[in-house]
């Protein structure tokens, strides 16, 4: 095949939720602009893969051939050594949660392959994976973006890359980073009338989808806290990890070990008091009690917990499962810079990662 450098290669690993939104939006990112020409040249899930040595698959029919292809996926280093092969450049999209595939970043990165991914795991894991990375890239001269990282489609990491790029001072970012989070409290703690008992609000999060098969992981806190970890490292703050800050868990002490979600929520109900008096100690002071995660730079503080809210306050007024972030600068004063809307579901996520691809496109081809 002739070297073109019109032409760049994009290999999909997970075709999940994401991943099929993903490919919806490739598809007509792909007709839409022909150069360069977008070439699917890999897609895999954890058990199969598709490839072929002309490195061409039909984006359209992508995921019914991976559902019936009888290949194995590739090893990271063996995709890494594939995609540096190819006639052109190559861009893994990386839609899985995998940390191994995140631990391969610094591979692909020094081979030439930028990288652009939803997946947390790789930005908010150890501070030298972090650093691999990003030394990896600009070394190589490769790009990464995780915009969908942190809030899904909404702007968030853009807007803190462009603040502190121009040279704004980020005080303080605070906000409510979670769609299951954000579901359950508005539902628990309205600002009008009395809300729901806490184990019944969390049981119909997880029969509407919002939580995680175990509702634990959500209430672990350790979703927030990748989240903020991410953003103070962006921010300039070089947090080890993503357990080196407080993280309150809502889960209760004597329901940690139980042996299943479905145990954990049938007694849940006897552990709703604590709940109830946090509810009652805001109300008393004429507040809503929310679960946040905040960044305070100048004391290089990072938290994530309930917090009391007046009821007017942009955090306490969230409807639905919606995520909002808030970043207080020395540009915007006391008031401070808002991003509010949909932090969750496979098409805004999707809609990250293809504007992150657009990104690379626009300084590799
Ligand atoms: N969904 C959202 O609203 C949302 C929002 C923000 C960020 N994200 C992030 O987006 C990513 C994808 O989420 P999702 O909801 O699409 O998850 P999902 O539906 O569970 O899909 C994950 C996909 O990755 C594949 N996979 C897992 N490990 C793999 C490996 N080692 N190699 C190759 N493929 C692998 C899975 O394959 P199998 O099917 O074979 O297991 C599956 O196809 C996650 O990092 C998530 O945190 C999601």
């Amino acid at each position: 095949m002739a070297t073109t450098t019109n032409q760049i290669f994009i290999a999909v690993i997970g075709a999940g939720g994401v991943g099929k939104c993903f490919l919806s939006q490739l598809a007509t990112l792909a007709a839409r602009r022909p150069t360069p020409k977008l070439s699917l040249c890999y897609i895999s899930s954890s058990k199969k893969a598709v490839f072929n040595a002309d490195y061409s698959i039909g984006i359209e029919n992508a995921l019914q051939e991976l559902a019936s292809s009888s290949k194995q996926p590739l090893s990271l280093p063996q995709l890494a050594d594939h995609l540096a092969a190819a006639p052109s450049k190559a861009i893994v999209v990386d839609n899985t949660s995998s940390q191994d595939v995140a631990d391969a970043y610094p591979l692909f990165l020094s081979r030439g392959i930028s990288i652009v991914t939803p997946n947390k795991k790789a930005f908010s894991g150890s501070y030298k994976l972090w650093q691999d990375i990003f030394t990896a890239a600009a070394t190589a001269g490769s790009k990464v973006y995780h915009e969908s990282s942190v809030g899904a489609g909404l702007p968030v990491i853009s807007t803190l890359k462009d603040l502190v790029d121009t040279g704004d001072e980020v005080t303080k970012i605070e906000g409510v980073f979670s769609g299951t989070m954000s579901f359950l409290f508005n539902s628990f703690a309205p600002v009008e009338g009395s809300g729901g008992q806490w184990s019944a609000e969390v049981k119909k999060a997880k029969e509407l989808g919002y939580t995680e098969p175990d509702p634990r992981d959500d209430l672990n806190g350790l979703d927030v806290a990748r989240k903020l970890t991410i953003l103070a490292r962006l921010a300039g703050l070089p947090v080890e990890s993503p357990t080196s800050f407080p993280v309150q868990s809502l889960i209760p002490k004597e329901l940690e070990t139980v042996s299943s979600g479905d145990e954990f929520l049938e007694k849940l109900p006897g552990f709703d008091s604590q709940m109830e008096e946090t509810k009652a100690a805001a109300e008393k002071q004429g507040k809503v009690v929310r679960f946040v995660g905040s960044i305070d730079v100048a004391s290089r503080s990072v938290k994530v917990g309930l917090e009391m809210f007046d009821k007017s306050h942009p955090i306490a007024a969230l409807k639905g499962s919606d995520n909002i972030i808030s970043f207080y600068t020395k540009r915007y004063g006391s008031n401070p810079l808002i991003i509010q809307g949909a932090g969750a579901g496979g098409d805004v996520t999707a809609m990250g990662v293809t504007s992150d691809l657009i990104k690379v496109l626009s300084q590799i081809a």
